[in-house]
């Protein structure tokens, strides 16, 4: 889906389709050049948002890439910075030993990196690294170390490239600015 056919529903796009996908190739190269084409980390990404930014990096990578998912439940009782976390879907795969590289679309109050990072380090991974298409510096509640990141943002309602408002958006090819009009009748938070 292209921001053109969204109309009015959009009001800034932030970055185009080809922005992410150039960004994205110079990200896949620091990543090869940090672990070396023979020591390929787990790429695991972050259902739901994280499938577009894994499918296009895993393709960019010049190295096996093995992927893995999490599903996770960022917020608990109706409010998004609570911090409580939750895992729907755990990892298929046994991480001991092995470097991690969490693939996330966008980190915002940084709570759900932040409580993974360690969730992950916990079960014995040799590294765990953080690599993320989009970032909200002005949204951050806990510091977090981040070892890629593809563009900071504004602190607005974004969708596109796998963010979502209500599920949909997510097939918007580009990053854009959400039109309030859209969800100021329901009261929505800012997301993600
Ligand atoms: C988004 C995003 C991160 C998280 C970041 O997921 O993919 O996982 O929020 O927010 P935080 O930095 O404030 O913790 P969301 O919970 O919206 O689920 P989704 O990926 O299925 O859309």
């Amino acid at each position: 889906m292209d921001a053109k056919q969204l109309g009015d529903e959009l009001t800034t796009v932030l970055h185009t389709e080809e922005e992410l996908r150039s960004r994205l190739a110079e990200m896949a190269r620091e990543i090869e050049r940090d672990y070396g084409l023979d020591r390929p980390p787990l790429l695991v990404g972050v259902l739901k948002g994280a499938v577009m930014v894994m499918a296009d990096l895993a393709r960019e990578l010049r190295f096996h890439a093995q992927m893995d998912w999490m599903a996770v439940s960022s917020y608990g009782a109706g409010t998004k910075s609570s911090g409580v976390v939750r895992i729907l879907k755990d990892l298929d795969s046994d991480i001991t030993d092995r470097d991690v590289l969490i693939v996330e679309d966008i980190i915002d109050s940084g709570l759900t990196l932040s409580w993974l990072k360690d969730n992950l380090q916990s079960r014995g991974a040799k590294s765990v690294k953080i690599c993320t298409m989009l970032r909200k510096p002005e949204a951050l509640k806990v510091v977090i170390d981040v070892d890629y990141v593809g563009y900071d943002i504004p602190n607005e309602f974004v969708v596109g490239y796998g963010l979502d408002y209500a599920e949909n958006y997510r097939n918007l090819r580009d990053v854009a600015v959400l039109a309030p009009h859209v969800y100021s009748d329901q009261g929505a938070e800012s997301n993600a």
